[in-house]
């Protein structure tokens, strides 16, 4: 069987990183996020940043263990069996799907700020109109995708630059509370979701052992020095009071520095970012979805693909449905949270496995093996756990329930389905 080229050094790998972490949540989420914790957003981000950065190390192991698409899937098979591994991908279809809500919603208050558009209504047309591209066939070619990435990032410089000569106007320790810090962190978090998919490539990198956890640190390193100073930059030429209240908080940084005319060209990048983000994330749900149909964890008709554009329409229909939903459930910050609330506990997951298999599969070859051990027991995947965790007690009890109430609709589901658990 034909296999995929090696062609991805540590330069590429890194910056293709980059470009699928950077993305709607520092565009949409840091004004939510600056409400929250008050001047010190920054500091949220350093403590998302953190728990990305033991998780990655996890994903660097396993990806390197089992080199498949199916990823989460497939780790979780091995580790826990069939049940679990159906349910991490139960969480992680709906996680893509309400992520896609997410976005969706922060591209609307981008065009709102521009041409006063109605701000669900917007957000449910970008949906379909993501879903019908995604219907289409698409083939986004690495270019494209760096294109954007380039725009993206060139967005997020201007405000660092425009900012700098504010630098120093307020003060950067002024917390709500401690735990509004964490609270925070648990919403910015969305804006280093991503590198996880880094690993999807490890067989498309040179010498990935060596690579792939040094371009996982990098990227997250890199993103964490973009999203920290972004943060820094833009609560000096506003203020976190203003940052909340806004729907394109960015946009507004810029007509504030540079008067209001300006603000025009930031919306354009948040445009492009976001659209960019939720066709992805879109894309990544329905595939999900038709991978799982397709070994039979989920109805048949998932994995359906048309016959005239190759693409498994009703998987896109479907997960393009309930993303419209789920943009009525009460606002981006809402939505937001109920994503990463799926994705840690998808984390704890993962970084679960790494310790099983540790035990389990002692002698299966780990190209690479997260560093640091007590005896045969792994630290930092422990602190993966236990970082992942704290995130995840930080969202709000509301917000669980929903979380809850999704976790229950699954065990109905497969128990409807499987006709057993
Ligand atoms: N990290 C991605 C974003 O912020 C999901 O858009």
């Amino acid at each position: 069987m034909a296999k995929l080229r090696r062609v991805l050094g540590l330069f590429e790998l890194t910056l293709v990183g980059i470009g699928i972490i950077l993305g709607a949540g520092i565009y949409v989420l840091i004004g939510k996020a600056a409400g929250i914790a008050g001047n010190a957003v920054w500091l949220s981000f350093f403590l998302a940043a953190v728990v990305a950065a033991f998780t990655g190390l996890s994903y660097a192991e396993l990806s390197c263990m089992f080199p498949k698409a199916g990823a989460e899937y497939v780790y979780t098979r091995a580790s826990f069996g069939k049940k679990i591994a159906w349910f991490t991908g139960w969480i992680l279809i709906f996680a893509a799907i309400i992520a896609g809500s997410t976005v969706a919603l922060g591209f609307a208050g981008y065009l709102n700020a521009l041409v006063k558009t109605p701000i669900a209504l917007t957000a449910v047309f970008v949906i379909l109109a993501v879903s019908a591209i995604n219907f289409w066939g698409i083939k986004q070619s690495v270019t494209l995708a760096i294109i954007f990435s380039i725009i993206e990032s060139l967005g997020l410089l201007m405000i660092i630059i425009i900012g700098l000569p504010y630098f120093g106007s307020v003060d950067y320790f002024e917390v709500n509370s401690l735990p509004s810090v964490f609270s925070a962190a648990a919403l910015i978090f969305f804006a280093f979701i991503g590198f996880e998919e880094m690993v999807r490539l490890s067989e498309e990198t040179k010498g990935t052992k060596k690579i792939m956890p040094k371009a996982l640190l990098l990227a997250i390193i890199i993103s964490t020095v973009i999203y920290v100073l972004v943060s820094i930059s833009a609560i000096s030429v506003i203020g976190a009071d203003k940052l909340a209240q806004s729907n394109s908080p960015l946009a507004d940084v810029m007509g504030s520095a540079l008067g209001k005319e300006s603000s025009f060209v930031l919306s354009i990048v948040a445009l492009f970012a976001t659209f960019n983000t939720v066709l992805l994330v879109l894309l990544s749900a329905s595939r999900i979805a038709y991978g799982m149909a397709a070994e039979g964890s989920l109805p048949r008709l998932l994995a359906n693909v048309n016959y005239k554009t190759r693409t498994p329409g009703f998987s896109i229909a479907i997960v393009g449905l309930i993303s419209v939903a789920f943009i009525f459930l009460g606002g981006i910050e809402t939505v937001g949270y109920l994503t990463d609330f799926l994705i840690f506990i998808a984390f704890v997951i993962v970084n679960l496995t790494v310790i099983k298999l540790r035990y389990t599969k002692p002698k299966m070859k780990r190209e690479f093996k997260v560093p640091i051990s007590i005896g045969k027991f792994p630290v930092l995947p422990l602190l993966g756990v236990i970082t992942s965790a704290i995130l995840l007690m930080s969202i709000t009890f509301e917000i669980a329930l929903y979380g809850i109430a999704l976790l229950l609709a699954g065990l109905v589901f497969y128990w409807v389905y499987f006709k057993k658990f």
